[in-house]
């Protein structure tokens, strides 16, 4: 076998795809621009987009939220399966588990035809943001609170995790990096979720696949990592004498970085902004600074950009949002796009089983333990 083989499967084209496109343009879903679905549109109506290749008309948007609001409810045995979980268990290790159970409850879990899979995607859209606010709550020791079929996705999420419906403009900072989050072609987690597709294994193991995959520090795991190490900083003049001590160490510095935008992430701008407002609005001009100079310093000695997770990590927190919870809510919002895959990896499947160049030993002479 060559042993030119492509570490990481970096640069490699592994499948045909008509969900997401990142070229010199920057990002797009289903041919829109991340840019301009970010400004107009709902998270709900992205989640459409992903899922039928076209925008809905009103009636169809109305027709879907209504179908995702008519699964805001959780089986009893999932709300009490999550209040007895440990409390210090981390909550992506939480949700990984309890989307596994969730399909125990699905009695359409194993059905594979395309009216059922679309039941399923509906219900995991809906249902995952319960799952995570529900996991929040337990963690801090708080009562569950039902959902409301009046709110959205993102104010529902919101609502479900403090108790207090939230304003709009909240809501709607909220739903944006959702729909930033929404979908991104062939990261680490999708394609997980799009291997396990491939072997026909039902929506369920596909999600919790990718779940398990996201939460790694070099994935979703990075917008906890990087809101901390923000806070580890504190201010701007600690910022020179971390990332010198850091980099001397070789070690690596969270939220930068990317294995495709070498240029950098065409959501950063976007995130950035939206946390130089927030950041204004909540007298946390510190932490805005720190992570603009850290931002800085880190192009100019590193040459590597920012990605969307270190500031997405910077917008939760100043949602108020707490930091443990930071990957899930990345997870809430790729389901949109994973369930996007999973749809297109059953309709032109292939099974995806590449070969590795082997380096180990050859050619030994088994012997009985007796003699060895
Ligand atoms: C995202 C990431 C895994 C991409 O990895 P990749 O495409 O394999 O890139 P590489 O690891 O080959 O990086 C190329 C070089 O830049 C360095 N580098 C990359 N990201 C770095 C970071 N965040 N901090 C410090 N150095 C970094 C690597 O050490 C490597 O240096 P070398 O050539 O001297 O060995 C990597 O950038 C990373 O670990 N980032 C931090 C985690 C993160 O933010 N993840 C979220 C991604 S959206």
């Amino acid at each position: 076998m060559s042993t030119d083989h492509h570490a990481g499967l970096e640069d490699i084209e592994v499948l045909e795809s008509s969900i997401c496109e990142i070229n010199q343009k920057g990002l797009s879903f289903r041919g829109f621009s991340v840019v301009d679905l970010a400004a107009g549109a709902g998270f709900e109506e992205v989640v459409y987009l992903l899922w039928n290749d076209a925008l809905p008309s009103a009636q169809e948007l109305r027709e879907f939220t209504a179908a995702i609001r008519g699964e805001y409810k959780l089986p009893r045995e999932i709300i009490e399966h999550i209040n007895h979980v440990p409390r210090e268990a981390h909550p992506m290790a939480v949700l990984r588990t309890l989307i596994s159970s969730l399909g125990l409850y699905d009695p359409e879990a194993a059905d594979m035809s395309p009216q059922a899979q679309r039941g399923k995607a509906i219900r995991l859209i809906a249902k995952m943001p319960l799952i995570v606010a529900a996991i929040a709550r337990h963690r801090n020791a708080k009562a569950h609170v039902e959902a409301d079929p009046e709110l959205s996705l993102a104010a529902n999420f919101l609502y479900c995790l403090s108790g207090t419906k939230p304003g709009a403009a909240t809501a709607r900072l909220f739903e944006t990096s959702l729909i930033l989050y929404a979908e991104h072609e062939l990261n680490a987690s999708t394609f997980a979720a799009r291997t396990t597709a491939a072997t026909q294994a039902d929506t369920y193991s596909c999600i919790v696949s990718a779940i398990s995959t996201l939460q790694g520090n070099l994935h979703g795991g990075a917008n906890q990592r990087a809101i901390e190490m923000l806070l580890t900083i504190g201010k701007p003049d600690a910022v020179d004498e971390y990332l010198t001590d850091r980099l001397k160490k070789k070690e690596i510095i969270m939220g930068f970085g990317h294995r495709v935008y070498k240029d950098g992430d065409p959501r950063v701008p976007i995130l950035r902004e939206l946390c130089a407002g927030l950041a204004e609005q909540k007298k946390e001009k510190n932490i805005f600074e720190t992570a603009v100079l850290l931002e800085k310093e880190m192009l100019k000695r590193k040459k590597l950009h920012a990605n969307v997770d270190y500031y997405s990590g910077l917008a939760f927190y100043l949602l108020g949002l707490s930091a443990d919870i930071f990957t899930c809510i990345f997870a809430i919002a790729r389901n949109a796009g994973y369930l996007a895959h999973i749809a297109e990896q059953y309709t032109q499947n292939k099974l995806i089983r590449p070969r590795g160049v082997y380096t180990g030993k050859q050619n030994l002479k088994y012997l009985p333990i007796e003699k060895r």
